[in-house]
């Protein structure tokens, strides 16, 4: 089989180790790629917004199933164009990656199918700013206000906070700049990221994983794309996937086949383990960034078949998965003063080795590689449990030289200690 896929993150540089552990996979290519994904497959520079262009790429390299990483792709249609050049592609359709790049649409799509979510309130007049935010977070009983961008943001739009002027600062500066404001309560309780592959009807549920979004150590500071992640959840208890997939994610799923925007690819549910069970806190379109590189590192599935299958309509044929016993840890690598205006341009040192996935790196003419981009690399530890993950993660992440660079040191703490309960 002959893939391509499409990205140039650490979650696509997980795609591609996946996808070369897979006998059935002899081709493998991605494009734009980065300075790690270079050494696992050919790689291709190509406008990852134009379906056109990324329809032609898959022709020219005669792909048999082109795997779309990033949200903007897919909800910009570069699915719809690959599949109408008779290409077989994981990833939804442009109607379907409405429940990513909408949240409107999503809350809709949850309300039809009765699936608990947060009550929301989309603001897109900033006169009715003030009498909303009163209708959501502190004093009136929430412990918090949840401002989101209405649109894609890769997790930067959402401030959660217990300060009004900080609420409504970020809002204000949201709907100076055209975008709509999506205002939420405030879902108490540890969050899971659970990553299902589905065609129409039929979803298949990964590991469950929990992510770290805010860029410090005990969750201070400003939210990111994402600092760092773990699989599975210890403190999850047995049962829980399975009621997550067959009231949350499989009703979801019945309601956008009934709408006519079937989904065929990563349904990835965002949820809250609240007193009264799971709720959605969104849900996404495509594979999570830093859960990807924790999850994939414990498959033992052949993973080409497996996305073919979801993509060529014949996933309920397939085996139960199969997973390596143990715990994955990763660790994301940021520049410095990410997530603001991160520092571009320093060379790295010590990227090259196993269990370092590059994001935001690039490989200059005389063979350094240098940072791109703000998360610049993620560091993937495996072990017999989750103390044993983090200390493989962390010994790798020290042996890494990049001036200014930051990492959080507490990822999968808690819940290595056994402190994250229900
Ligand atoms: N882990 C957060 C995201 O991928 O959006």
């Amino acid at each position: 089989m002959r893939v391509l896929v499409i990205g140039s993150g650490a979650r696509e540089h997980a795609l591609l180790l996946a996808l070369r552990r897979d006998p059935e996979v002899d081709a493998l290519a991605i494009a734009p790629g980065n300075a790690g994904t270079a050494a696992v497959a050919d790689q291709y520079d190509v406008d990852i917004t134009s379906g056109e262009a990324v329809a032609k790429l898959a022709q020219k390299l005669e792909s048999d199933l082109v795997v779309i990483g990033p949200e903007v792709p897919l909800v910009l249609g570069v699915a719809d164009a690959v599949r109408s050049a008779g290409i077989a592609c994981f990833g939804p359709t442009k109607d379907a990656a409405r429940i990513e790049g909408s949240k409107a649409f999503a809350k809709d799509v949850m309300a039809a199918a009765g699936v608990r979510t947060a009550r929301s309130e989309v603001v897109d007049n900033p006169a009715r700013l003030d009498a909303a935010l009163d209708r959501f977070g502190p004093p009136g009983g929430e412990s918090a206000w949840v401002v989101k961008d209405d649109g894609l943001a890769a997790g930067k739009g959402v401030v959660v906070t217990t300060d009004r002027a900080a609420a409504r600062a970020h809002a204000a500066s949201l709907l100076d700049s055209g975008h709509p404001v999506l205002l939420e309560s405030f879902l108490d309780g540890p969050e899971v990221s659970l990553f299902c592959v589905v065609d129409g009807e039929s979803v298949v549920p990964l590991l469950p994983a929990q992510d770290f979004k805010r860029v410090g150590d005990n969750d201070s500071g400003p939210n990111t794309g994402g600092m760092g992640a773990y699989a599975p959840l210890p403190w999850l208890p047995d049962g829980v996937v399975t009621r997550i997939v067959d009231d949350i994610v499989k009703p979801v799923a019945a309601e956008l086949v009934k709408r006519g925007s079937s989904f065929s690819g990563l349904l990835y549910a965002g949820l809250a383990i609240t007193s009264q069970g799971p709720a959605v806190v969104e849900f996404n379109c495509r594979f999570g960034d830093p859960e990807t590189q924790s999850v994939l590192a414990l498959l033992e599935t052949s993973m080409g078949r497996l996305l073919f299958a979801a993509a060529t309509g014949a996933l309920a044929d397939e085996p139960p998965l199969q997973w390596r016993d143990g715990a994955a840890v990763t660790v994301v690598l940021a520049a410095e003063n990410y997530p603001a205006r991160p520092r571009v341009g320093d060379v790295i040192t010590g990227s090259e080795a196993d269990g370092v996935l590059h994001a935001g790196t690039n490989r200059r003419d005389d063979g350094a590689v240098v940072s791109s981009g703000g998360r610049v690399l993620s560091v993937v530890g495996t072990g017999t449990d989750l103390s044993a993950a983090r200390d493989a993660a962390y010994a790798l992440i020290k042996s890494i030289r990049l001036p200014g660079s930051h990492f959080r040191s507490d990822i999968a703490l808690a819940a290595a200690e056994g402190r994250i309960t229900l």
